[in-house]
């Protein structure tokens, strides 16, 4: 284990098996329909969805996003994109892939740009889920696991860009962010 890290919330194997499952009920649910496309947004959820995909028995494809939010007009966060697709998605099916939905602020900008850019069905698939932090009515349509109110690292999530090539989801220490 990292000498950061206080305890190790899930594994990499639950992590594995997990993304299997997910695989598993996306594939079911799209099924004998058009295929999505998977957006996944940087950095954060590129390892999941490199697990993720694995599992995925349909025709799908996949792009990337980046955005960084800021506090917008009415102090409402708003979000700016730094990496846009590379590709038109009008009418297309989408599926957000995230690391983790937080206050949920990110999640539901997205989700509005996407349709602004005129997206035909959108649903979400996070690797975590921290429901008592949020302050947006949101949920994703496909959660892996439902963490408690602490700052987690690794499988893709960073602290000051750091710790995301951990295999596991752990507990950052409380030193490092206090
Ligand atoms: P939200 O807009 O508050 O839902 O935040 C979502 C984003 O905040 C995620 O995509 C992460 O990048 C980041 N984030 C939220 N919680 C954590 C955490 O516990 N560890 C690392 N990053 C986090």
């Amino acid at each position: 284990m990292h000498k950061d890290v206080k305890n190790i919330l899930i594994s990499e194997q639950e992590i594995i098996d997990k993304a299997k499952e997910l695989g598993a009920e996306i594939t079911e649910h799209y099924k004998g329909g058009k295929a999505p496309i998977l957006v996944a947004l940087l950095k954060g959820s590129v390892p999941f969805l490199a697990e993720l995909i694995k599992h995925i028995d349909l025709d799908i494809e996949y792009d990337f996003m980046d955005v960084s939010s800021y506090e917008g007009t009415e102090s409402k966060r708003d979000i700016r994109i730094i990496k846009d697709l590379d590709r038109s998605i009008t009418d297309e099916k989408i599926l957000l892939v995230e690391d983790i939905v937080d206050t949920g602020h990110t999640l539901n900008a997205i989700l509005k740009l996407l349709k602004n850019k005129g997206a035909g069905d959108c649903k979400v698939v996070s690797l975590l889920d921290k429901p008592s932090r949020r302050e947006v009515e949101i949920e994703a349509d496909f959660t892996g696991f439902v963490i408690p109110n602490e700052f987690v690292i690794g499988f893709g999530l960073d602290f000051n860009e750091k710790y995301r090539n951990l295999p596991y989801v752990g507990i950052l220490k409380d030193e490092f962010y206090q």
